[in-house]
């Protein structure tokens, strides 16, 4: 067995209640506001040193963990049937609340089944005026989750019924945990001393040094935590069950064990609801301590001061705030408009771009509009070199990127005989090169996080229509188009998804910038000043794109043709492409 990730510094004490014995430990000054956190099934407190040692250090909070009875250091309860209860287990709750910190309210956090019976302390009546948030983490209210099963049996439409069927397939650990002696006798043999070698390889939970020596008697006993509340709650739901504290739902979008779903209804639960999401599995307190720091840290301070909780302000906030996304050409068009898009969700932001300033200016504008940070990157997409360093920096710096945006690209028109191998070679440069070094270089990152993630690459419609105007264009975007149909096919299994979109005319400066072949300076100009009237006129904003591209990352969509002139060209390269190869040849040259 490996050993346990001890908590440093932690001073530690015994609190007796209800006939058990708990360890608790605390970090951090006990003049500052509490954080409790109570981990879940099969675990101990040490879940929580990498997220404990943040709170208690950087934000400078009081932080308390402690090992829920019969787990880790605390003593079991007997006999252990009916020893687990959540009326129990709220009782160890208020004691342990009561001696850490007896005249202020505290902040809870719970993971797994420390969320679940958290959701019991911050509904039930008794622990009014002690609680002053929760913060819940993959662990749903038995009493909730007993009222989305009813109203999903009361009326089974093909949807609800689907949801029920995914969250059933995924509870398959419940139903064993059931049966008596089996999970014992598994946790005690094969399942107990493999378990280390499961979390690092199915739930890319990093290190070595986790769980805990006590594991098989934590799981043993655990198992009451089951046996002791599911059936009889879900069975029978309390319907007083509103939560009398603000909450923080964490969803990761990869838990293996519960539905997004699940989480539907909750706002007839909540009157305080803040929701966040992370593309990570089950183990976040381990797999995405910082985050996790950054969210309790702030929940915190808002319900401390009695601020209002960080409003949901863009749309899509409640999937995006706090990730980390990149955005490659990010200093005009659909690149900046997307990295405000994704900072008006309250998303951490990367403008990149070759032109210094333009980023600058983005990452500038970005904080205003919500982001909590925004940083200027000045690389060119097609160099190799550079791109490694910027994939360094970044994930030492930021983090691993949760979102990337391959956007960045350049135009180039003119007949096929007209372009030179420079010309060729420039675009592909930075049109296919620039998104496969992205691709490369981050989403390896993402993979190897092994938490899920998003690449979206920029095609356009050029992709799959043909055109006598664009031969090196086109071809570079059906090749960006086919990279992430593969990379799509490869990374599934992963949780990562993969976008390709396309977009027709938009309005933006690349018709400005982009090169005419075969014609002189003169000539140059006057047709970019020609397509940027013809873009004008078409006047499609580059933020209806930078909508697509949010929406096609919470939807997972794989090819996603933005503007009714892509969207008819897609469906006419699918089922008439004859028509669209005749409509080729007469197509004017820009
Ligand atoms: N505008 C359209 O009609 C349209 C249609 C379909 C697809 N697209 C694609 O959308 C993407 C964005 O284009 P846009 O219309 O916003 O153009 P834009 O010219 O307004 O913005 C492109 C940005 O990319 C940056 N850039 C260019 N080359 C770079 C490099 N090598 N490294 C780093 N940054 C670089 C530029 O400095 C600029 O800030 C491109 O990939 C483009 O091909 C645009």
């Amino acid at each position: 067995m490996t050993h346990v990730t001890p908590l440093k510094g932690a001073r530690e004490r015994r609190v007796h209640t209800g006939g058990v014995e708990l360890c608790v430990a605390e970090l951090g000054d006990p003049r500052q506001p509490t954080v409790v956190l109570v981990h879940g099934y099969p675990d101990s407190k040490e879940i929580w040193s990498e997220v404990a040692e943040r709170l208690a250090g950087p934000c400078g909070l009081h932080v308390v963990l402690y090992d829920v009875r019969g787990h880790g250091r605390s003593t079991a309860p007997r006999p252990l049937r009916g020893g687990f209860t959540l009326e129990k287990l709220t009782d160890d709750f208020l004691a342990v609340a009561d001696a850490v910190s007896p005249d202020r309210p505290v902040h809870l956090v719970g993971h797994d089944w420390g969320s679940v019976q958290s959701w019991e302390f911050a509904t039930v009546q008794r622990t009014r005026g002690r609680i002053a948030s929760f913060t819940s983490m993959s662990g749903p209210s038995l009493d909730h989750f007993g009222h989305w099963i009813n109203a999903r049996l009361r009326r089974p439409t093909p949807r609800r019924v689907g949801q029920l069927l995914g969250q059933g397939a995924k509870s398959w650990y419940v139903y064993l945990l059931h049966t008596p002696v089996l999970p014992e006798l598994a946790w005690r043999g094969p399942l107990g001393r493999s378990w280390p070698k499961i979390l690092r390889r199915v739930e890319k939970v990093p290190g070595g040094d986790y769980p805990t020596p006590s594991l098989p008697r934590d799981a043993a006993h655990g198992a009451w935590l089951y046996r002791d509340n599911v059936r009889s709650r879900l069975r029978r739901p309390l319907t007083d069950a509103r939560a009398h504290v603000p909450v923080q739902l964490i969803t990761p979008v990869q838990d293996a064990f519960l539905s997004e779903r699940l989480y539907d209804d909750l706002d007839q639960w909540v009157p305080r609801l803040v929701r966040r999401t992370l593309p990570a599995k089950h183990w976040i307190p381990r797999t995405r301590p910082d985050q996790l720091a950054a969210w309790i840290a702030e929940f915190v301070t808002a319900n401390e001061d009695g601020l209002p909780q960080p409003a949901a302000t863009g749309a899509y906030a409640d999937r995006f705030a706090g990730q980390l996304v990149l955005v490659t050409g990010a200093g005009s068009g659909i690149g900046r408009a997307t990295a405000f898009a994704f900072a008006e969700a309250g998303a951490r932001v990367v403008a990149v771009d070759r032109d210094a300033e333009a980023a600058a200016r983005t990452a500038e504008l970005a904080l205003p509009l919500g982001a909590p940070a925004a940083w200027a990157e000045a690389v060119d997409v097609s160099d190799e070199q550079a791109m490694e360093k910027l994939a360094e920096k970044v994930a030492a710096e930021y983090g691993v990127v949760d979102v990337l945006v391959n956007n960045a690209g350049i135009g180039l028109s003119g007949s096929f005989f007209d372009h030179s191998v420079e010309d060729w070679k420039k675009v592909l440069d930075v049109n296919l090169w620039g998104v496969i070094h992205g691709c490369r270089l981050f989403g390896g990152q993402m993979a190897e996080r092994g938490q899920g993630g998003h690449i979206v690459n920029t095609a356009s419609a050029a992709a799959y229509q043909p055109s006598r105007a664009l031969p090196a264009y086109s071809t570079s975007k059906a090749a960006v188009l086919m990279l992430s149909e593969c990379l799509r096919a490869e990374l599934a299994g992963q949780g990562i998804g993969v976008t390709a979109i396309c977009p027709g005319f938009v309005n933006t400066g690349i018709t400005s910038t982009a090169r005419f072949a075969g014609v002189d300076a003169e000539e140059e100009k006057r047709r970019q000043k020609r397509t940027a009237r013809l873009y004008g006129l078409r006047n499609f904003p580059p933020e209806k794109v930078a909508d697509a591209i949010l929406r096609a990352v919470v939807r997972n969509e794989a090819v996603v043709p933005v503007t009714p002139e892509a969207r008819l060209f897609h469906a006419m390269s699918r089922f008439t492409p004859r028509a669209l190869r005749r409509l080729a040849r007469v197509q004017p040259r820009l």
